[in-house]
């Protein structure tokens, strides 16, 4: 079985891509420091508790597992935090990673699959964002996103690394099985905090903001099942390792819900209200950010099958719900 090295792989978009390889046929071997991560989580190959930094432990993973490829999931991604305090965000998101990204080449694994971030753009200048959007990002999260995409690209040219960088739009939704969810903490995304609403196991929502240039005034974003998402890196790595070279795609569905359809859309799928007020606006979010997700269809022959709003709710209260970590 092929081995491949997932750093973050506790966290969760890395545990249900740990899933999505397994059930491809990879054994994924997690490297994760735990952080915001669950041990619980890695339910599919062996964790290992470490660090990104500790080139040694990296070194030793690929040699032990005969590792053919990585993915890097292992990040900070609080935009507020990123604000508050932009040196954590550099030490890991780039500091840390580069660290990473050169033991895999010093122990010869050159395809790395990397979690960038539609932060990257800032704020949109089209209606669609496409990859060749300029990347002006407006928060130390984007920026320190952005640096190590282009790290990665001097160390393509410097040492034939081969990457795919995968720019996410809104990951949202939990494992079609319950076995692993978004389990945050702060927890800042719309629909698990709109779940533990409904449940009455978190506040009521707050909606920031009702006065942007929508049609109904909420914040338009693109979600993607975070089920439809790990396929994707599956169908990347899969290109890869047969020889295709370097990428940047944005993975998105390529169609915008605003925040009242969000709770629109829940409200008919779980039956119930979702209780909530309206605040204002929060520093730095752009009221519409949706992906032109036209290069990866052509470029992965990928489709999203379960980015529709009624199964991204249901699956993500049915987690929260039953949650076991
Ligand atoms: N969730 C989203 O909507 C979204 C959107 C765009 C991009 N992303 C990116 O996708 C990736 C995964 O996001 P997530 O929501 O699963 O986050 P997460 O916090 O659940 O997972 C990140 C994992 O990485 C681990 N980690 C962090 N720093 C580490 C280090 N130095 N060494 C070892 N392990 C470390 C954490 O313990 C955690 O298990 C991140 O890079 C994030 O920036 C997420």
């Amino acid at each position: 079985m092929r081995a491949i090295l997932v750093a973050g792989g506790a966290g969760y978009i890395g545990s249900q891509t740990c899933k999505a390889l397994s059930q491809a046929g990879y054994l994924p071997v997690t490297l994760d420091n735990l952080s915001t991560g669950y041990a619980e989580a890695v339910k599919w190959g062996p964790l290992i508790e470490g660090d990104l930094r500790d080139v040694d432990l990296v070194g030793r993973i690929v040699r032990e597992h005969e590792v053919v490829a990585a993915m890097h999931f292992a990040a900070c991604s609080l935009v507020g935090e990123s604000v508050a305090n932009p040196a954590k965000y550099y030490d890991n998101n780039v500091g840390a990673a580069v660290l990473f990204a050169k033991a895999l080449v010093d122990s010869g694994v050159k395809a790395l699959i990397f979690s960038s971030t539609a932060a990257v753009y800032g704020n949109p200048e089209t209606e669609l964002i496409a990859e060749d959007h300029p990347t002006r990002p407006i928060n130390p999260y984007g920026a320190s996103k952005l640096a190590f995409e282009q790290a990665l690209y001097w160390m393509a040219q410097a040492h034939g690394l081969v990457y795919t960088v995968l720019r996410y739009f809104n990951a949202a939704g939990a494992d079609l099985d319950g076995e692993v969810g978004e389990s945050h903490e702060p927890e800042t995304h719309l629909i698990p905090n709109l779940c533990k609403a409904v449940l009455g196991t978190g506040k009521p929502l707050t909606v920031f903001g009702d006065d942007y240039p929508t049609a109904d005034g909420t914040a338009m974003r693109d979600y993607i099942h975070v089920v439809d998402l790990a396929a994707a890196h599956v169908v990347a790595l899969g290109r890869m390792l047969a020889g295709g070279g370097c990428e940047t795609l944005n993975v998105g569905t390529g169609q915008g819900v605003t925040v009242a359809g969000v709770i629109r859309a829940a409200e008919a799928a779980l039956g119930k209200t979702v209780p909530h007020s309206i605040g204002p606006r929060r520093a730095g979010d752009p009221p519409v950010l949706v992906a032109d997700a036209a290069r990866i269809r052509r470029i992965l022959d990928w489709e999203p099958r379960y980015s529709d709003m009624e199964t991204i709710v249901r699956t993500a209260a049915a987690w929260q719900r039953d949650r076991f970590y």
